[in-house]
């Protein structure tokens, strides 16, 4: 699997963009804000909800970041405006937070500040090691100037995790909302499980530890070992559709959230397994990117992970694998 990844990363750059965004034109929502509305409402009927994402990330300069700023602003007004059941994801390194974290915080306390006025979470998606600390650290911030409409993203892989659960509940109590995934990027050894089987232990024990900890767990996984334990775990915890969230130390039930839980899956991936579990009754949200920069976040995207690039290749060449 590996070895077919690598295959078709090395191949990428030789294909022309036209087939790249064909076969990407599934994983993401189209280049423009209309386009994502479209989707939001065409997917509304399978019962899902949505996080909207603004494709883009690390910028170079301050001034890259003024795009995301009020692209955002503009997909909150939308969003706001036409009624939809949706969060924001937002990457940290998009707004500048590796260039100038203190005007990227100032810029999306803004973002954080109107979203709350509209009762619209916002979560900060979590990037690569060099940002996690600091990404925690944010939340943390943004959560003691009154901002609880914001949580960050915890990768299972990292031997971190389960630490950062337990300081996380210490320091927000029952306002910490977290997603929970295996992490996309590949980290080394030293800081990270680095095999598949590991990295599905890992989260697992991680999904079960932070619905210990009373926080609000939103499972982003479409593995299926990673979901039918996480389904054994909220029934063993007496959680579960329609259920009001029977943990004692969870907070309250919140505008646009599941009874304790969530779970996420990305636009393009196992259709038919979210839409089993929105059938369920589970809350179930769509993680939607949308944008000018598809290509080269697509493409960043599998040369960072070539597992990405099997599951893509799987796609097309058995659809049956995976439906949209
Ligand atoms: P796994 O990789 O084993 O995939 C299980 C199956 O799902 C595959 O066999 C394949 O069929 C299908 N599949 C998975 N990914 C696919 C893809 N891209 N294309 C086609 N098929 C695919 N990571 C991170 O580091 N920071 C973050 O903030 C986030 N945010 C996030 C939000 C949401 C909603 C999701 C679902 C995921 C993330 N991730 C993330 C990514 C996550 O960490 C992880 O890399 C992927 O979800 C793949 O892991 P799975 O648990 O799905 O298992």
């Amino acid at each position: 699997m590996g070895i077919l990844g690598r295959m078709v990363v090395t191949v990428l750059p030789l294909m022309p963009k036209f087939v790249v965004g064909w076969v990407s034109r599934r994983y993401h929502a189209g280049v423009n804000l209309e386009s994502a509305l479209e989707t939001m409402t065409s997917l509304s009927k399978e019962g899902a909800c949505f996080t909207v994402d603004v494709l883009g990330e690390e910028i170079t300069t301050m001034q890259e970041a003024q795009f995301f700023i009020e692209e955002y602003n503009r997909v909150l007004d939308r969003i706001v405006a036409e009624g939809f059941d949706a969060n924001l994801s937002i990457k940290p390194t998009a707004f500048g937070l590796l260039i100038d974290p203190h005007s990227a915080e100032k810029s999306m306390e803004n973002i954080l500040r109107k979203a709350e006025k509209n009762n619209i979470f916002v979560r900060l998606d979590m990037e690569d090691h060099r940002v996690t600390q600091t990404t925690i650290d944010l939340v943390l911030r943004l959560h003691e100037m009154g901002l609880k409409n914001v949580g960050t993203v915890l990768q299972g892989r990292l031997f971190r995790t389960l630490d950062d659960i337990s300081d996380l509940a210490n320091q927000l109590g029952q306002d910490a909302d977290h997603r929970i995934c295996k992490g996309i990027y590949l980290e080394s050894s030293d800081i990270a499980h680095t095999d598949k089987k590991s990295i599905t232990l890992a989260t697992n024990e991680a999904i079960d530890a932070m619905l210990q900890s009373g926080a609000y767990t939103a499972i982003a996984s479409h593995d299926s070992k990673v979901i039918e334990h996480s389904l054994r775990s909220l029934k063993n915890m007496g959680m579960g559709p329609d259920i009001e969230d029977p943990r004692p130390n969870a907070g309250n039930s919140r505008i646009g959230k599941g009874p304790g839980y969530e779970f996420q899956m990305l636009l393009g991936v196992r259709g038919d397994i979210r839409r089993k579990l929105a059938k369920e009754g589970h809350r179930t949200r769509i993680y939607l990117p949308y944008g000018s920069k598809w290509y080269e976040y697509g493409v960043r995207r599998l040369r960072e992970n070539p597992d990405v690039a099997w599951h893509i290749t799987k796609a097309l060449l058995m659809p049956w694998s995976n439906r949209r």
